[in-house]
């Protein structure tokens, strides 16, 4: 039946109706928020290239994340900027990496807080890949050994998740069988399963420092015209043991978190990169669009899309958002 019976405006006629009928909702529930954490003691540095992003120190890390917690923010996910740099990524698993300071101590702080940790070597290599080299390339086989102890490390200082970004193959089931022989059978591992070389990352790698020193990530990451490869990449990832997979980047891939949560019934998470955040941000302080409804027309996009999750710079904003 159609017009003039069937008026679709009728709907829309004020914002109770429209919130009554909407199918999608975005709540504080969805929002995980990225903390940068570097060495040192009461340090919180603005990152240029991040808009509203600090380099924080253990101390001041654990201070954001109560803020996190009572914001009602379910959970953070931590990057590391090791104080030295080599070419196995060492300093990553051994002493006392500052990712593993951070996350006892925000444990202490706000131990209703849920702690992801990014494992990836990028931060910790001196080339800045994310796996280690061999004759100039990127070695799969040799690299999961040191991501696996890299994944232990934060286990034993108590992540609930680990997180590996890396893009090798088989590092979810060797990250599983190093956390359950070593008694971390409940150390969830979010994978990012299909993670895409993106321009994207650019603000990111200013952040931690991780820009690679020669060449680029298209032998690791996915080319991003290949969305089956992405549909395998996730098969593969629940396979090996992933808890929960995630599609990166989020607005430009949105077909992708639609096509995953169509065919898997695992948990999804989606990142909402820097470069996606630093659009937003950039084109309000120019004045050419509202910052905080293009904030909420983007995460809401990616809930509708189907992620059960976003990893997203926007975290606090969104959630201060919903208070008004
Ligand atoms: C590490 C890693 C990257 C991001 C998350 N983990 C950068 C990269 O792959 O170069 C990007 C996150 C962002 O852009 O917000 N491998």
């Amino acid at each position: 039946m159609g017009f003039p019976i069937t008026r679709m405006r009728r709907l829309r006629t004020s914002e109770a109706i429209r919130r009554l009928v909407r199918d999608t909702s975005l709540s504080r529930d969805d929002l995980v928020y990225p903390l940068f954490v570097c060495p040192g003691n009461s340090v919180r540095e603005p990152i240029t290239s991040l808009t509203g992003c600090f380099h924080l120190s253990p101390d001041e890390a654990a201070k954001e994340a109560r803020a996190i917690a009572d914001a009602g923010i379910p959970a953070v996910l931590l990057f590391g900027l090791p104080e030295r740099k080599d070419a196995e990524g060492s300093s990553a698993w051994t002493g006392d990496p500052v990712v593993c300071q951070a996350i006892r101590q925000i444990k202490k702080a706000a131990p209703e807080l849920a702690v992801i940790t990014d494992v990836c070597l990028c931060a910790y290599t001196d080339h800045g890949h994310c796996g280690l080299l061999q004759n100039g390339r990127v070695d799969n086989d040799s690299s999961l050994e040191a991501l696996s102890k890299m994944a232990l490390c934060h286990a034993r200082a108590g992540a609930d998740i680990v997180a590996p970004s890396d893009m090798m193959d088989g590092r979810v089931l060797w990250i599983r069988r190093v956390l359950d022989a070593e008694g971390f059978k409940d150390t969830a591992i979010l994978s990012y399963s299909a993670k895409f070389a993106s321009a994207f990352y650019g603000p990111f790698r200013d952040a931690a420092c991780s820009a690679p020193s020669f060449g680029d990530r298209r032998s690791y990451q996915m080319d991003s015209a290949s969305a089956r490869q992405a549909m395998r990449e996730i098969e593969l990832d629940i396979e090996e043991g992933a808890d929960i997979v995630m599609i990166k980047p989020a607005m430009a891939y949105l077909d992708m978190i639609h096509q995953v949560r169509q065919r898997f019934d695992v948990p999804l998470a989606a990142y909402h990169v820097s470069g996606e955040y630093m659009m937003i941000k950039a084109a309000a302080e120019k004045g050419l669009l509202d910052g905080r409804q293009a904030m909420i027309e983007t995460l809401t996009a990616i809930k509708r899309a189907g992620a059960d999750f976003i990893i997203t710079y926007f975290a606090k904003e969104a959630a201060e958002a919903m208070d008004q």
